[in-house]
């Protein structure tokens, strides 16, 4: 099949690379110049485990293809995809939704015969609707299908999750559109993911739904960390005894700093907007929010306390920035209010990131950007885990205690044991865990 990913960000290009490794000819398309010409030169404008190689391999092939120039590859495809961000909006938490209705726009000056129109991006339900009269008000009587495909995809595992999917959701009733859709992901089929066919807002329901309980889930396990550390119990092995029944399955049941990200924040409002707008309030969901955004400056209330409540010009050094590991991603990272609460306090910060410091140079400022977690550590009165890169899981101790002030480890991910670190001469705090050192 021929398609035309439109977007080329962390969900179009894996998209676009794996469809092309299926054996589709794909084209990418982007009106972001500088990301067009850099993959044109073989050079990937994001960090994604594996990506490079999938991406050249399938170049090299022929079948995956970079361009601005959007009407020449929908023109070609069978499948129009789009794959633009939504943003929150400035202001009142909706999505935005004026990249998916600019590109609808500019794909219904393009189509050519009949073609799929799919909606990739997360959107509200109902946006489905909206961009087929968009392309229906353009091209009168034109011969096409829009379909809801949402992307369940894991930055980080991003590849393996698009190859290996847990289901695909198409949002379709028209039975040509689902036969497009179906050959479009046979490959996946044949390895037995399932294929769930709905109608449009059903599907569009299910991404935010899916996204609202996945921010329960690790809100519930926070709070449960919060008591836990009150009373004198272990999260982890909480997490593990829930966890075991299959009925609430162990994954996204890790205590830490609360959710962050490109997705889950974002989609978590945009669902409450659409629930009042639909008098259907959403009432755990909003208590989610809350619960999540108190979170993130409490974290630093935490750090102080490691140091006896004072942080008024202490160094502090930040391991990890990126929202979770395996990403430059630093879309509403749990570390940007952290650090901004430790330098309300009077900290001065020190940070490092394994792929994320550039990125991170647009969302914080006054703090020292240091080349690894040695030189990070120096001077500081702690040392704060904030994402679990592989990477810190094995620290060399003598030598952070060598360069620091302190010899202070505060784990926000509980990626030590506190008997390790206190064994090692470090104070140690983690994320509901009693502290028994
Ligand atoms: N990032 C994730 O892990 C993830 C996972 C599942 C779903 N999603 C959803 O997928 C969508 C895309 O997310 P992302 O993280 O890939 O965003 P992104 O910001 O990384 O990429 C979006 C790209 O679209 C391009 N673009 C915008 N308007 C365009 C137009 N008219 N023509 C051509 N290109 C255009 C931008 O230049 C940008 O490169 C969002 O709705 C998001 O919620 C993201």
């Amino acid at each position: 099949m021929r398609v035309a990913m439109i977007g080329t960000g962390y969900v179009g290009l894996v998209s676009g690379a794996c469809f092309a490794d299926f054996g589709h000819e794909v084209t990418c398309v982007d009106k972001d110049q500088g990301k067009i010409a850099a993959l044109e030169r073989g050079e990937m404008p994001i960090y994604e485990p594996g990506l490079n190689e999938l991406v050249a391999v399938n170049a090299r092939a022929g079948r995956l293809k970079f361009t601005t120039e959007l009407a020449s590859a929908v023109k070609a495809a069978d499948a129009v995809f789009i794959a633009v961000g939504t943003p929150s909006r400035r202001g009142d938490g909706h999505a935005d939704l004026s990249f998916v209705y600019a590109a609808a726009r500019e794909i219904a000056g393009a189509l050519d015969g009949f073609t799929v129109v799919i909606t990739k991006s997360t959107v509200p339900v109902g946006t489905g609707d909206e961009v087929e009269r968009i392309i229906r008000e353009a091209r009168t009587g034109c011969d096409c299908a829009v379909v809801s495909n949402p992307e369940f995809l894991r930055e980080g595992a991003a590849i393996r999750d698009f190859k290996h999917p847990d289901r695909i959701v198409v949002g379709s009733t028209d039975q040509r559109a689902r036969a497009v859709m179906t050959e479009l992901y046979r490959p996946l089929y044949l390895n037995r993911s399932p294929i769930l066919f709905t109608d449009r807002r059903t599907a569009e329901l299910i991404k935010y739904a899916a996204n609202a309980f996945l921010a329960t889930k690790i809100t519930f396990i926070n709070e449960i960390a919060d008591l836990a550390e009150k009373v004198g119990a272990d999260v982890q092995e909480i997490a593990r005894g829930i966890g075991l029944d299959n009925r609430i399955g162990s994954k996204f049941l890790h205590a830490g700093p609360g959710f962050g990200g490109s997705c889950l924040p974002k989609d978590t409002l945009a669902l409450l907007k659409t629930g009042l707008d639909n008098a259907a309030p959403l009432r755990v969901v909003e208590t989610v929010v809350a619960v999540n955004d108190a979170r993130k400056r409490a974290m630093a209330r935490k750090v102080a306390h490691a140091l006896g409540g004072e942080l008024r010009g202490k160094t502090i050094a930040v391991l990890g920035l990126t929202f979770k590991p395996n990403t430059d991603d630093m879309r509403e990272s749990p570390s940007i209010p952290l650090i901004t609460a430790l330098q309300d306090m009077g900290a001065k910060v020190r940070v490092y990131d394994p792929a994320g410091m550039e990125q991170a140079k647009a969302h914080i400022g006054d703090v020292a950007f240091c080349r690894d977690a040695y030189s990070c550590a120096e001077g500081a009165s702690a040392l704060v885990i904030v994402t679990e890169w592989e990477q810190f899981r094995a620290l060399d101790f003598a030598r952070l205690k060598d360069v620091m002030e302190r010899p202070v480890l505060v784990d926000l991910r509980n990626i030590y044991r506190p008997e390790e670190a206190a064994r090692h001469g470090f104070a140690y705090e983690s994320v509901g865990r009693a502290r028994k050192v």
